[in-house]
């Protein structure tokens, strides 16, 4: 990785400012999951461990669309995730209603050593979202180092991710490094050969990361709306299925490219079809080719699954990305189940090295019993959506950039 870490970063007596993703799933302002929490947990504990003089935490929440202070809203607080952080952290934490100004400047040099201050959502401010220079020296003016362990936000060319860098040496948390080297090991340099699963229902949001992929997998199976697209393209009847019939063209660049490729495009032969989409719908077996016109293919058949395995069995990497079905349906949520159980079982065996994101995969691996939704079930799990994609489909991310020019 050619990023800076705060691995040999001495925090002693530092005021430290550390980008955090802490945009957690909420419902009813109630935190569902604390996955995000946990990954940082390490590069909190490492930065508090070398008695920084404080640590102040920037993150957003959501996407509030507020120009002033005072329309600051309760819903997008961050105070609930402070308190959440706290009992993970098992550290206090003060909360600041403000990520700026001369309140908390005042309230940061009263604070004892080592202590953490939350301060709130940066996106209640226009200048954050613009990477406004003057919002972005301002926060820079809270401390003598900037630590980024937000890679989830790496997309975003945003003033806590990009512009507060220009005025700090900026180094990489540990959880933002570990997502870096993981994607690095599938796309980069992986052990080969190296098989990507991706599922989704668009073939048009998916366009830049199949090519990109195309160029750089041995294998590459599409399952979900996106295969469905492709095999229309090629001239089968898909009954009912999901299709983009508007984006046939896209499809057949994607068929044209994997011709001239290297890398073996793999579809469904066969898919498990049905009349309706619900819970325990009578559903058949049937090869691609003979959906009739009022079914529609909600899962991969067994023969397609099989293929899959046995391309596995294979490989020595594999990057998942989608569910291959409709898995929110019982029914038809087998064939996306059993590929999360191969992949966990050949990497617990050490066989092969599993990198897998997207949050309706990670739904998946939970609903498959016994398999652990990390280490040794699957080496990396992302919890990044947007950056995770953009990065597989070849892009440089400007958070990522902002950290190669770390040291002032
Ligand atoms: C995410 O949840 O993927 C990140 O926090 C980025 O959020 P955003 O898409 O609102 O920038």
């Amino acid at each position: 990785m050619t990023i800076a870490t705060i691995n040999n970063v001495i925090f002693q007596d530092k005021r430290v400012i550390v980008r955090l993703d802490l945009n957690l799933p909420l419902h009813n302002g109630r935190i569902i999951d604390t996955t995000r929490i946990e990954r940082i947990l390490p590069t909190l504990k490492k930065i508090l461990s070398s008695n920084p003089r404080y640590v102040v935490i920037l993150s957003h929440l959501g996407r509030p669309k507020l120009k002033t202070p005072k329309e600051f809203s309760n819903k997008d607080s961050l105070r609930p995730i402070a308190e959440a952080l706290q009992k993970l952290l098992g550290h206090s934490i003060i909360f600041s209603k403000a990520a700026i100004g001369v309140e908390l400047k005042t309230a940061l040099e009263a604070t004892p050593n080592c202590s953490v201050i939350m301060a709130e959502n940066v996106r209640f401010y226009s200048g954050e979202e613009a990477n406004d220079a003057n919002f972005s020296k301002t926060l820079a003016s809270l401390g003598d180092i900037f630590v980024n362990d937000a890679f989830s936000c790496s997309h975003r060319a945003h003033s806590s991710v990009v512009g507060i860098t220009q005025y700090l040496d900026s180094f990489a948390g540990l959880s933002f490094e570990a997502e870096v080297t993981a994607i690095e090991t599938c796309l980069e340099k992986p052990e080969r050969p190296v098989i990507g699963i991706v599922a989704g229902s668009k073939v048009s949001t998916k366009i830049d990361l199949l090519l990109n992929l195309l160029n750089k997998l041995d294998y590459l199976f599409l399952g979900g709306g996106i295969a469905n697209t492709l095999l229309c393209a090629m001239g089968h009847k898909m009954g009912g299925s999901l299709v983009e019939n508007d984006r046939l063209g896209i499809a057949e660049t994607i068929l044209q490219k994997a011709k001239t490729s290297k890398c073996q495009l793999i579809l469904p032969t066969d898919a498990i079809v049905s009349n309706k989409l619900i819970p325990n719908a009578a559903t058949q077996i049937v090869d691609i080719g003979k959906i009739e016109l009022e079914q529609a293919m909600y899962d991969i058949g067994p023969k397609t699954l099989q293929k899959l395995i046995n391309t596995l069995e294979i490989c020595k990497t594999v990057l998942w990305n989608g569910p291959v079905g409709v898995y929110e349906v019982p029914p038809f949520a087998n064939g996306s189940i059993e590929i999360a159980k191969k992949i966990a079982a050949l990497t617990e065996a050490q066989k092969i090295k599993s990198i897998v994101g997207g949050g309706d995969t990670l739904a998946v691996i939970s609903m498959a019993k016994n398999i652990k939704e990390a280490k040794p079930n699957f080496s990396y799990i992302s919890t990044a959506g947007g950056a995770f994609l953009e990065c597989l489909e070849g892009k440089s991310l400007p958070g990522v950039e902002a950290l190669k020019k770390n040291i002032k």
